[in-house]
């Protein structure tokens, strides 16, 4: 389902301001879901602009969301070890996940050291057992992702492969030359579109441009043009980059 409709834009003073709003609703999706299903699925997002957002859920959250109940996933990674600076999922288990009471067999990492086609074979294991296999049901309660000033979102680029991906949940990525580490793992476009509520955290001057070109439409074939929420699509912007 992509359709305007579904998009709301909350503009924030500050990335700390939107932090909290996106706090806010994560807490409400965790509350809802686990009351209707017993678990909240969410997709964490690489970059850097989520880690005040995972240093405020660990920081105020951590007796207020059933962390027990919670499953992580990841939107995407760089084809680098668990360690590495540039992996996501190191930042997002030093921001958040180590210190809530999280259960560590519900922390879906993508295994970036195993290389691009294994990680997303592997990955794509994963997210079929956590869903069942099943191409109907939503997939995550919440998706949180970023936007590159090249309108990317996780991993998938304007031109990669990955992008047009129809059948995996799970796929090999290549980010521009130039990018910090190339080979990626990504989600894919059909697994994010069943996800119940997207949230794109999105701050700086420099992707005001793309942002504009996105929520107006002008550029609907951009990846993160093309990513909704089967509930609800919410981009919480900056000023700085509110058109
Ligand atoms: C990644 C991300 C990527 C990120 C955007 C924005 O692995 O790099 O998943 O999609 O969200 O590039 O990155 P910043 O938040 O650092 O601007």
């Amino acid at each position: 389902m992509s359709s305007d409709e579904h998009r709301s834009v909350v503009i924030g003073e500050t990335l700390a301001d939107l932090s909290d709003s996106a706090a806010q609703s994560i807490e409400d999706a965790a509350r809802d879901a686990v009351a209707k299903r017993g678990r909240f699925v969410v997709a964490l997002a690489g970059g850097e602009t989520p880690k005040p957002l995972y240093e405020l859920l660990a920081r105020d959250y951590r007796d207020t969301i059933a962390w027990d109940r919670v499953e992580v996933c990841f939107g995407d990674e760089r084809c680098v070890p668990p360690h590495n600076p540039a992996s996501n999922f190191r930042l997002a288990w030093t921001a958040l996940l180590e210190r809530v009471p999280i259960v560590e067999k519900r922390v879906h990492r993508i295994i970036g050291e195993l290389g691009p086609d294994a990680a997303a074979r592997e990955y794509d294991g994963q997210l079929r057992r956590l869903f069942a296999g099943d191409q109907t049901v939503p997939t995550f309660d919440v998706a949180v992702l970023g936007v590159g000033p090249d309108g990317h979102t996780a991993s998938l680029f304007p031109g990669d492969a990955a992008l047009d991906e129809q059948k995996r949940w799970a796929a090999p990525a290549h980010a521009p030359v130039g990018a910090k580490v190339p080979e990626r793992v990504t989600v894919t476009l059909p697994v994010f579109n069943r996800a119940r509520v997207v949230m794109f955290l999105c701050v700086g001057i420099e992707k005001r441009d793309v942002v504009t070109r996105i929520l107006s439409g002008a550029d609907a074939e951009l990846p993160a043009a093309r990513v909704f929420g089967i509930e609800r699509t919410v981009w919480l912007l900056d000023r700085a980059v509110a058109p």
